[in-house]
Protein backbone atom coordinates (compact mmCIF):
# COMPACT_ATOMS: atom_id res chain seq x y z
CA UNK A 1 0.00 0.00 0.00
CA UNK A 2 2.84 2.14 1.02
CA UNK A 3 4.14 1.90 -2.50
CA UNK A 4 0.76 2.99 -4.10
CA UNK A 5 0.92 5.99 -1.67
CA UNK A 6 4.55 7.32 -3.38
CA UNK A 7 2.58 6.75 -6.78
CA UNK A 8 -0.25 8.87 -5.63
CA UNK A 9 1.78 11.75 -3.97
CA UNK A 10 3.87 11.74 -7.96
CA UNK A 11 0.91 12.39 -9.46
CA UNK A 12 0.41 15.76 -7.79
CA UNK A 13 3.64 17.34 -8.81
CA UNK A 14 3.68 20.61 -9.72
CA UNK A 15 2.68 22.14 -13.80
CA UNK A 16 3.12 25.57 -15.21
CA UNK A 17 -0.34 26.30 -14.02
CA UNK A 18 -2.39 27.04 -17.24
CA UNK A 19 -6.01 29.13 -16.66
CA UNK A 20 -8.44 26.83 -16.13
CA UNK A 21 -12.16 26.75 -18.14
CA UNK A 22 -15.85 27.42 -17.09
CA UNK A 23 -18.49 25.86 -17.22
CA UNK A 24 -16.00 22.38 -17.60
CA UNK A 25 -17.90 19.12 -18.12
CA UNK A 26 -17.46 16.08 -15.15
CA UNK A 27 -16.47 14.37 -18.26
CA UNK A 28 -14.86 13.35 -21.16
CA UNK A 29 -15.85 10.67 -23.77
CA UNK A 30 -14.86 9.13 -27.49
CA UNK A 31 -15.46 6.53 -29.45
CA UNK A 32 -12.80 3.80 -29.65
CA UNK A 33 -12.37 1.77 -33.13
CA UNK A 34 -10.40 -1.18 -33.37
CA UNK A 35 -8.06 -1.12 -36.71
CA UNK A 36 -7.41 -4.48 -37.86
CA UNK A 37 -3.81 -3.48 -38.39
CA UNK A 38 -1.38 -4.71 -36.09
CA UNK A 39 -4.25 -4.71 -34.15
CA UNK A 40 -4.32 -1.29 -32.34
CA UNK A 41 -7.43 0.68 -30.90
CA UNK A 42 -7.18 4.24 -31.46
CA UNK A 43 -9.63 6.75 -30.41
CA UNK A 44 -11.00 10.18 -31.88
CA UNK A 45 -9.97 14.25 -30.61
CA UNK A 46 -10.12 17.16 -32.63
CA UNK A 47 -13.02 15.86 -34.24
CA UNK A 48 -11.21 13.42 -36.82
CA UNK A 49 -7.48 12.78 -35.60
CA UNK A 50 -7.48 8.84 -34.84
CA UNK A 51 -4.84 8.37 -31.72
CA UNK A 52 -3.45 5.14 -30.72
CA UNK A 53 -3.95 4.27 -27.05
CA UNK A 54 -1.09 3.68 -25.07
CA UNK A 55 -1.81 3.33 -21.71
CA UNK A 56 2.59 2.67 -20.77
CA UNK A 57 2.98 5.83 -22.73
CA UNK A 58 3.90 8.94 -21.10
CA UNK A 59 2.66 11.57 -23.14
CA UNK A 60 0.63 12.42 -26.20
CA UNK A 61 2.96 12.25 -28.96
CA UNK A 62 1.45 13.61 -32.28
CA UNK A 63 2.35 13.06 -35.91
CA UNK A 64 3.39 16.70 -36.76
CA UNK A 65 5.15 18.88 -39.68
CA UNK A 66 6.92 22.42 -39.78
CA UNK A 67 3.16 23.99 -40.67
CA UNK A 68 1.89 23.24 -36.98
CA UNK A 69 2.92 26.12 -34.18
CA UNK A 70 5.78 24.53 -31.86
CA UNK A 71 5.92 26.91 -29.26
CA UNK A 72 9.10 25.95 -27.19
CA UNK A 73 9.33 24.09 -23.97
CA UNK A 74 12.28 25.99 -21.77
CA UNK A 75 14.54 23.20 -20.56
CA UNK A 76 14.55 24.09 -16.86
CA UNK A 77 10.42 24.10 -16.91
CA UNK A 78 8.67 21.29 -14.57
CA UNK A 79 7.14 20.53 -17.57
CA UNK A 80 10.62 19.54 -19.12
CA UNK A 81 12.25 17.87 -16.11
CA UNK A 82 9.01 15.54 -15.89
CA UNK A 83 9.37 14.55 -19.64
CA UNK A 84 12.99 13.47 -19.10
CA UNK A 85 12.21 11.83 -15.47
CA UNK A 86 9.46 9.43 -17.54
CA UNK A 87 11.60 8.84 -20.07
CA UNK A 88 10.04 5.25 -21.58
CA UNK A 89 12.25 2.66 -19.78
CA UNK A 90 13.10 0.78 -22.82
CA UNK A 91 14.87 3.86 -24.29
CA UNK A 92 18.15 5.69 -24.01
CA UNK A 93 17.81 9.49 -22.06
CA UNK A 94 16.89 12.19 -24.19
CA UNK A 95 19.18 15.60 -24.58
CA UNK A 96 17.83 18.58 -24.92
CA UNK A 97 19.00 20.76 -27.52
CA UNK A 98 20.59 24.55 -26.95
CA UNK A 99 19.50 26.80 -29.90
CA UNK A 100 20.18 30.61 -30.36
CA UNK A 101 16.49 30.98 -29.01
CA UNK A 102 17.32 28.91 -25.61
CA UNK A 103 17.50 25.54 -24.39
CA UNK A 104 14.64 23.46 -25.99
CA UNK A 105 13.13 20.87 -24.45
CA UNK A 106 12.73 17.30 -26.25
CA UNK A 107 11.43 14.32 -25.33
CA UNK A 108 11.49 10.20 -26.45
CA UNK A 109 8.47 8.35 -27.22
CA UNK A 110 8.51 4.11 -27.74
CA UNK A 111 6.86 2.95 -30.65
CA UNK A 112 5.78 -1.02 -28.87
CA UNK A 113 4.96 -2.51 -32.34
CA UNK A 114 8.59 -2.21 -34.37
CA UNK A 115 10.04 -1.40 -30.35
CA UNK A 116 11.63 1.92 -31.86
CA UNK A 117 12.80 4.95 -29.73
CA UNK A 118 12.09 8.58 -31.41
CA UNK A 119 13.03 11.74 -29.59
CA UNK A 120 12.10 15.15 -31.26
CA UNK A 121 10.87 18.42 -29.51
CA UNK A 122 8.10 18.56 -26.53
CA UNK A 123 5.87 21.55 -26.80
CA UNK A 124 2.49 22.40 -26.22
CA UNK A 125 -0.79 23.13 -27.92
CA UNK A 126 -4.59 22.95 -28.33
CA UNK A 127 -7.28 19.43 -28.39
CA UNK A 128 -10.55 19.05 -28.14
CA UNK A 129 -12.72 16.27 -27.54
CA UNK A 130 -16.74 15.32 -26.93
CA UNK A 131 -18.63 15.50 -23.81
CA UNK A 132 -22.07 14.32 -23.57
CA UNK A 133 -22.76 17.65 -21.81
CA UNK A 134 -25.85 19.26 -24.49
CA UNK A 135 -24.76 22.60 -23.33
CA UNK A 136 -21.25 22.20 -24.40
CA UNK A 137 -20.88 19.18 -26.66
CA UNK A 138 -17.50 19.69 -27.53
CA UNK A 139 -14.45 20.96 -25.22
CA UNK A 140 -11.10 22.62 -26.05
CA UNK A 141 -8.10 22.59 -23.91
CA UNK A 142 -5.42 24.93 -24.19
CA UNK A 143 -1.79 24.55 -24.11
CA UNK A 144 -1.50 20.61 -23.83
CA UNK A 145 2.18 19.31 -23.45
CA UNK A 146 2.51 16.87 -26.26
CA UNK A 147 5.80 15.71 -28.28
CA UNK A 148 5.54 16.47 -31.74
CA UNK A 149 7.43 14.08 -34.04
CA UNK A 150 7.57 14.16 -37.79
CA UNK A 151 6.76 11.22 -39.65
CA UNK A 152 8.42 8.72 -40.68
CA UNK A 153 7.65 7.70 -36.70
CA UNK A 154 4.59 5.46 -36.67
CA UNK A 155 5.16 4.85 -40.49
CA UNK A 156 3.56 1.78 -40.46
CA UNK A 157 0.50 3.23 -38.91
CA UNK A 158 -2.60 3.07 -40.35
CA UNK A 159 -3.99 6.18 -42.54
CA UNK A 160 -5.45 8.51 -40.14
CA UNK A 161 -3.38 7.74 -37.10
CA UNK A 162 -2.04 11.26 -36.21
CA UNK A 163 -0.31 10.09 -33.02
CA UNK A 164 -0.15 8.02 -29.95
CA UNK A 165 -2.16 8.89 -26.65
CA UNK A 166 0.30 8.13 -23.69
CA UNK A 167 -2.18 6.93 -20.99
CA UNK A 168 0.71 5.93 -18.09
CA UNK A 169 0.27 6.30 -14.63
CA UNK A 170 2.58 9.66 -14.79
CA UNK A 171 2.60 13.27 -14.17
CA UNK A 172 2.07 14.12 -18.12
CA UNK A 173 0.15 11.56 -19.49
CA UNK A 174 -3.37 12.69 -21.48
CA UNK A 175 -5.65 11.88 -18.36
CA UNK A 176 -3.73 13.46 -16.00
CA UNK A 177 -3.11 17.06 -18.17
CA UNK A 178 -7.23 17.15 -17.68
CA UNK A 179 -6.79 17.06 -13.95
CA UNK A 180 -6.67 20.54 -11.65
CA UNK A 181 -5.13 22.56 -11.59
CA UNK A 182 -5.06 22.95 -15.68
CA UNK A 183 -8.76 21.22 -15.75
CA UNK A 184 -11.30 19.96 -13.62
CA UNK A 185 -11.39 16.31 -14.29
CA UNK A 186 -10.87 13.56 -12.22
CA UNK A 187 -7.54 11.53 -11.85
CA UNK A 188 -9.08 8.59 -13.95
CA UNK A 189 -9.98 7.17 -17.31
CA UNK A 190 -12.04 4.23 -18.71
CA UNK A 191 -11.77 1.94 -21.51
CA UNK A 192 -14.21 -0.52 -23.07
CA UNK A 193 -12.33 -2.24 -26.10
CA UNK A 194 -14.67 -3.68 -28.96
CA UNK A 195 -14.21 -7.50 -29.75
CA UNK A 196 -14.68 -7.87 -33.70
CA UNK A 197 -17.27 -9.84 -33.61
CA UNK A 198 -19.29 -7.35 -35.66
CA UNK A 199 -17.21 -4.88 -37.63
CA UNK A 200 -19.63 -1.81 -36.37
CA UNK A 201 -19.00 -2.55 -33.52
CA UNK A 202 -17.21 0.67 -31.19
CA UNK A 203 -15.75 1.05 -28.19
CA UNK A 204 -15.81 3.79 -25.90
CA UNK A 205 -12.94 5.82 -23.54
CA UNK A 206 -14.15 7.93 -20.87
CA UNK A 207 -11.85 11.07 -19.16
CA UNK A 208 -12.69 12.10 -15.61
CA UNK A 209 -14.65 9.25 -14.39
CA UNK A 210 -18.57 7.68 -14.51
CA UNK A 211 -21.20 7.67 -15.22
CA UNK A 212 -20.98 4.96 -17.57
CA UNK A 213 -23.98 4.37 -19.35
CA UNK A 214 -24.34 0.84 -21.06
CA UNK A 215 -28.00 1.13 -22.51
CA UNK A 216 -29.57 2.15 -19.32
CA UNK A 217 -27.37 0.90 -16.55
CA UNK A 218 -24.38 2.66 -14.70
CA UNK A 219 -22.02 0.16 -15.17
CA UNK A 220 -19.63 1.27 -12.40
CA UNK A 221 -21.84 -1.10 -10.55
CA UNK A 222 -20.22 -4.21 -12.85
CA UNK A 223 -16.89 -3.00 -11.52
CA UNK A 224 -14.37 -4.80 -9.35
CA UNK A 225 -11.50 -3.33 -7.90
CA UNK A 226 -8.13 -4.39 -7.31
CA UNK A 227 -4.64 -2.62 -6.43
CA UNK A 228 -2.37 -0.88 -8.64
CA UNK A 229 1.12 -1.79 -8.14
CA UNK A 230 4.46 0.28 -8.80
CA UNK A 231 7.29 -0.75 -9.74
CA UNK A 232 10.04 2.16 -9.79
CA UNK A 233 12.29 0.76 -12.27
CA UNK A 234 9.15 1.22 -14.93
CA UNK A 235 6.95 3.33 -13.82
CA UNK A 236 5.19 4.38 -16.96
CA UNK A 237 3.79 1.13 -16.47
CA UNK A 238 0.52 -0.31 -14.59
CA UNK A 239 0.81 -3.21 -13.08
CA UNK A 240 -1.85 -5.49 -10.94
CA UNK A 241 -0.84 -8.04 -8.08
CA UNK A 242 -1.68 -11.45 -8.89
CA UNK A 243 -1.67 -14.71 -6.90
CA UNK A 244 -2.87 -17.53 -8.42
CA UNK A 245 -4.51 -18.89 -11.94
CA UNK A 246 -7.16 -21.54 -11.77
CA UNK A 247 -8.76 -23.25 -14.47
CA UNK A 248 -12.46 -24.93 -13.84
CA UNK A 249 -11.74 -23.39 -9.96
CA UNK A 250 -8.48 -25.57 -9.78
CA UNK A 251 -5.34 -23.53 -9.05
CA UNK A 252 -3.02 -24.27 -11.53
CA UNK A 253 0.28 -25.16 -8.78
CA UNK A 254 2.98 -22.55 -8.94
CA UNK A 255 5.49 -21.10 -6.73
CA UNK A 256 4.28 -18.55 -4.00
CA UNK A 257 6.54 -15.89 -5.55
CA UNK A 258 5.89 -16.63 -9.72
CA UNK A 259 3.95 -13.57 -9.93
CA UNK A 260 5.89 -10.94 -7.57
CA UNK A 261 8.87 -8.75 -9.07
CA UNK A 262 12.31 -10.19 -8.48
CA UNK A 263 15.02 -8.66 -7.19
CA UNK A 264 16.05 -6.68 -10.58
CA UNK A 265 12.65 -5.42 -10.48
CA UNK A 266 11.83 -8.02 -13.03
CA UNK A 267 8.86 -10.47 -13.24
CA UNK A 268 5.20 -8.97 -12.13
CA UNK A 269 1.59 -8.60 -14.00
CA UNK A 270 1.95 -6.14 -16.22
CA UNK A 271 -1.50 -4.81 -17.80
CA UNK A 272 -0.83 -4.36 -21.93
CA UNK A 273 -2.88 -2.00 -25.05
CA UNK A 274 0.33 -3.36 -27.11
CA UNK A 275 0.24 -6.65 -26.90
CA UNK A 276 -2.63 -8.62 -28.09
CA UNK A 277 -2.62 -12.27 -26.09
CA UNK A 278 -2.15 -12.52 -22.71
CA UNK A 279 1.78 -13.27 -22.64
CA UNK A 280 2.83 -15.78 -19.61
CA UNK A 281 6.40 -17.01 -18.67
CA UNK A 282 7.03 -20.68 -20.31
CA UNK A 283 7.46 -21.56 -16.84
CA UNK A 284 3.70 -20.12 -16.31
CA UNK A 285 2.76 -21.12 -19.37
CA UNK A 286 3.67 -24.17 -19.42
CA UNK A 287 1.50 -25.41 -16.17
CA UNK A 288 -1.40 -23.47 -17.43
CA UNK A 289 -1.64 -25.18 -20.79
CA UNK A 290 -1.28 -28.56 -19.47
CA UNK A 291 -3.93 -27.58 -17.04
CA UNK A 292 -6.26 -26.47 -19.66
CA UNK A 293 -5.72 -29.37 -21.94
CA UNK A 294 -6.99 -31.82 -19.24
CA UNK A 295 -9.83 -30.04 -18.80
CA UNK A 296 -10.27 -30.12 -21.97
CA UNK A 297 -9.05 -33.91 -23.15
CA UNK A 298 -12.86 -34.65 -24.17
CA UNK A 299 -12.56 -31.63 -26.87
CA UNK A 300 -11.48 -33.11 -30.53
CA UNK A 301 -8.18 -30.88 -30.79
CA UNK A 302 -6.33 -29.81 -34.14
CA UNK A 303 -3.22 -28.70 -35.22
CA UNK A 304 -2.60 -25.20 -35.21
CA UNK A 305 -2.04 -22.84 -38.57
CA UNK A 306 -1.36 -19.29 -36.52
CA UNK A 307 1.23 -18.68 -33.60
CA UNK A 308 -1.51 -19.98 -30.98
CA UNK A 309 -0.37 -23.32 -30.24
CA UNK A 310 -3.59 -25.19 -28.47
CA UNK A 311 -6.68 -25.56 -30.96
CA UNK A 312 -9.50 -27.37 -31.31
CA UNK A 313 -12.07 -27.94 -33.91
CA UNK A 314 -14.57 -25.01 -33.86
CA UNK A 315 -18.12 -25.95 -32.82
CA UNK A 316 -20.88 -24.30 -32.07
CA UNK A 317 -20.90 -25.59 -28.82
CA UNK A 318 -18.02 -25.25 -26.98
CA UNK A 319 -17.85 -25.95 -23.39
CA UNK A 320 -14.32 -24.33 -22.32
CA UNK A 321 -13.34 -24.21 -18.77
CA UNK A 322 -13.16 -20.81 -17.05
CA UNK A 323 -9.93 -19.14 -16.26
CA UNK A 324 -9.58 -17.57 -13.00
CA UNK A 325 -7.11 -14.83 -12.18
CA UNK A 326 -7.31 -14.42 -8.57
CA UNK A 327 -5.80 -10.66 -7.82
CA UNK A 328 -5.32 -8.72 -5.01
CA UNK A 329 -8.28 -6.99 -2.62
CA UNK A 330 -9.81 -10.79 -3.29
CA UNK A 331 -10.72 -9.38 -6.42
CA UNK A 332 -11.33 -12.37 -9.45
CA UNK A 333 -11.07 -11.80 -13.19
CA UNK A 334 -12.52 -14.67 -14.75
CA UNK A 335 -12.53 -15.15 -18.76
CA UNK A 336 -14.97 -17.18 -20.53
CA UNK A 337 -14.72 -18.63 -24.14
CA UNK A 338 -14.92 -14.98 -25.77
CA UNK A 339 -11.71 -14.08 -24.00
CA UNK A 340 -10.00 -17.08 -23.80
CA UNK A 341 -10.58 -18.72 -27.23
CA UNK A 342 -9.77 -17.21 -30.41
CA UNK A 343 -11.98 -18.89 -33.43
CA UNK A 344 -9.01 -18.66 -36.39
CA UNK A 345 -11.33 -20.42 -39.06
CA UNK A 346 -14.60 -22.24 -39.24
CA UNK A 347 -12.11 -25.52 -38.30
CA UNK A 348 -9.89 -23.92 -35.65
CA UNK A 349 -10.70 -22.28 -32.46
CA UNK A 350 -7.14 -21.77 -30.09
CA UNK A 351 -6.66 -20.59 -27.11
CA UNK A 352 -5.09 -17.16 -26.71
CA UNK A 353 -2.52 -17.09 -24.78
CA UNK A 354 0.93 -17.16 -25.61
CA UNK A 355 4.49 -18.62 -24.46
CA UNK A 356 6.44 -15.44 -23.69
CA UNK A 357 9.65 -17.42 -23.15
CA UNK A 358 12.07 -18.00 -20.44
CA UNK A 359 13.10 -15.03 -19.84
CA UNK A 360 10.67 -12.26 -20.58
CA UNK A 361 10.64 -8.26 -18.69
CA UNK A 362 7.34 -9.30 -17.15
CA UNK A 363 5.81 -13.00 -15.74
CA UNK A 364 2.60 -11.94 -16.77
CA UNK A 365 1.68 -9.44 -19.66
CA UNK A 366 -2.39 -9.36 -19.84
CA UNK A 367 -2.94 -8.21 -23.57
CA UNK A 368 -5.97 -6.66 -25.37
CA UNK A 369 -7.73 -9.76 -26.95
CA UNK A 370 -8.37 -11.06 -22.67
CA UNK A 371 -9.59 -7.08 -22.29
CA UNK A 372 -12.03 -6.54 -25.40
CA UNK A 373 -15.75 -6.40 -24.57
CA UNK A 374 -14.80 -5.99 -20.92
CA UNK A 375 -14.73 -2.29 -18.81
CA UNK A 376 -12.05 -0.92 -17.18
CA UNK A 377 -11.43 2.07 -15.34
CA UNK A 378 -8.13 3.25 -14.52
CA UNK A 379 -8.20 5.12 -11.50
CA UNK A 380 -4.62 6.30 -10.96
CA UNK A 381 -6.02 8.57 -8.03
CA UNK A 382 -6.97 5.99 -5.80
CA UNK A 383 -4.60 3.69 -7.43
CA UNK A 384 -7.00 1.17 -8.49
CA UNK A 385 -7.83 -0.58 -11.25
CA UNK A 386 -11.22 -1.94 -11.78
CA UNK A 387 -12.83 -4.52 -14.43
CA UNK A 388 -16.08 -6.03 -15.36
CA UNK A 389 -16.77 -9.15 -16.83
CA UNK A 390 -17.01 -9.90 -20.15
CA UNK A 391 -19.95 -7.85 -21.36
CA UNK A 392 -21.43 -10.58 -23.52
CA UNK A 393 -22.51 -12.07 -20.20
CA UNK A 394 -25.56 -9.38 -19.87
CA UNK A 395 -26.00 -9.69 -23.50
CA UNK A 396 -24.33 -6.32 -23.98
CA UNK A 397 -20.90 -5.38 -25.88
CA UNK A 398 -18.49 -1.83 -25.68
CA UNK A 399 -20.97 -0.60 -28.63
CA UNK A 400 -23.91 -0.24 -26.36
CA UNK A 401 -21.99 2.73 -24.17
CA UNK A 402 -23.27 6.19 -24.59
CA UNK A 403 -20.43 7.98 -26.63
CA UNK A 404 -22.35 10.96 -28.31
CA UNK A 405 -25.72 12.75 -27.65
C1 LIG B 1 0.49 19.29 -41.46
O1 LIG B 1 -0.26 18.91 -40.29
C2 LIG B 1 -1.54 19.52 -40.21
C3 LIG B 1 -2.15 19.20 -38.86
O2 LIG B 1 -1.69 18.02 -38.32
C4 LIG B 1 -2.37 19.01 -41.40
O3 LIG B 1 -3.66 19.58 -41.34
C5 LIG B 1 -1.67 19.40 -42.69
O4 LIG B 1 -2.37 18.86 -43.79
C6 LIG B 1 -0.25 18.88 -42.72
N1 LIG B 1 0.43 19.43 -43.86
C7 LIG B 1 1.21 18.70 -44.67
C8 LIG B 1 1.86 19.42 -45.79
O5 LIG B 1 1.36 17.50 -44.49
C1 LIG C 1 -4.37 27.79 -28.61
O1 LIG C 1 -5.53 28.58 -28.44
C2 LIG C 1 -5.22 29.88 -27.96
C3 LIG C 1 -6.54 30.56 -27.60
O2 LIG C 1 -7.52 30.29 -28.56
C4 LIG C 1 -4.45 30.61 -29.07
O3 LIG C 1 -4.13 31.92 -28.64
C5 LIG C 1 -3.15 29.85 -29.32
O4 LIG C 1 -2.46 30.41 -30.41
C6 LIG C 1 -3.44 28.39 -29.65
N1 LIG C 1 -2.19 27.67 -29.66
C7 LIG C 1 -1.74 26.96 -30.71
C8 LIG C 1 -0.42 26.29 -30.54
O5 LIG C 1 -2.40 26.85 -31.74
C1 LIG D 1 2.04 -23.71 -33.63
O1 LIG D 1 2.37 -23.14 -32.36
C2 LIG D 1 3.72 -23.25 -32.00
C3 LIG D 1 3.89 -22.67 -30.60
O2 LIG D 1 3.34 -21.39 -30.50
C4 LIG D 1 4.60 -22.54 -33.01
O3 LIG D 1 5.98 -22.72 -32.68
C5 LIG D 1 4.33 -23.09 -34.40
O4 LIG D 1 5.05 -22.34 -35.34
C6 LIG D 1 2.83 -22.99 -34.71
N1 LIG D 1 2.55 -23.56 -36.01
C7 LIG D 1 2.18 -22.81 -37.06
C8 LIG D 1 1.89 -23.56 -38.31
O5 LIG D 1 2.08 -21.61 -36.99
C1 LIG E 1 -29.66 -9.45 -26.63
O1 LIG E 1 -29.64 -8.12 -27.16
C2 LIG E 1 -30.17 -8.03 -28.49
C3 LIG E 1 -30.04 -6.58 -28.94
O2 LIG E 1 -28.79 -6.06 -28.64
C4 LIG E 1 -31.60 -8.49 -28.52
O3 LIG E 1 -32.05 -8.48 -29.85
C5 LIG E 1 -31.72 -9.90 -27.96
O4 LIG E 1 -33.06 -10.28 -27.87
C6 LIG E 1 -31.09 -9.97 -26.57
N1 LIG E 1 -31.09 -11.38 -26.10
C7 LIG E 1 -31.41 -11.69 -24.86
C8 LIG E 1 -31.32 -13.12 -24.53
O5 LIG E 1 -31.74 -10.84 -24.03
Amino acid sequence: MKKCILLCLLLFSAYTCVSTQQNQPKNLVSTVTKNPILPLFTFTINNNEEYFISISGPYIVRNCNNSLPRPIVPCDSAACVLAGTFNPHQCPLTQNIITQRGCVCQATAFEPFKRICNSNQFTFGNFSMSTLNPKSPSVTFNNLNYLCIPQPFLADFPPGVFGLMGLSPTPLAGWNQLTPPRLGLEKKFALCLPSDENPRNKGAIYFGGGPYMLRNVDARSMLSYTRLIRNPRKRNTYFVRLYDISVNNKKILLARNTFDFDSNRDGGVALSTATFYTTLRSDIYKVFTEAFLEATSDIPRVSNTTSLEFCYKSTTNFQVPRIDLSLADEKIWTFFAANSMRKVSDAETCLAFVNGGNAPEQAVVIGLYQMENTLMEFDVGRCVFGFSSSLGLVNSSCGDFQTRL
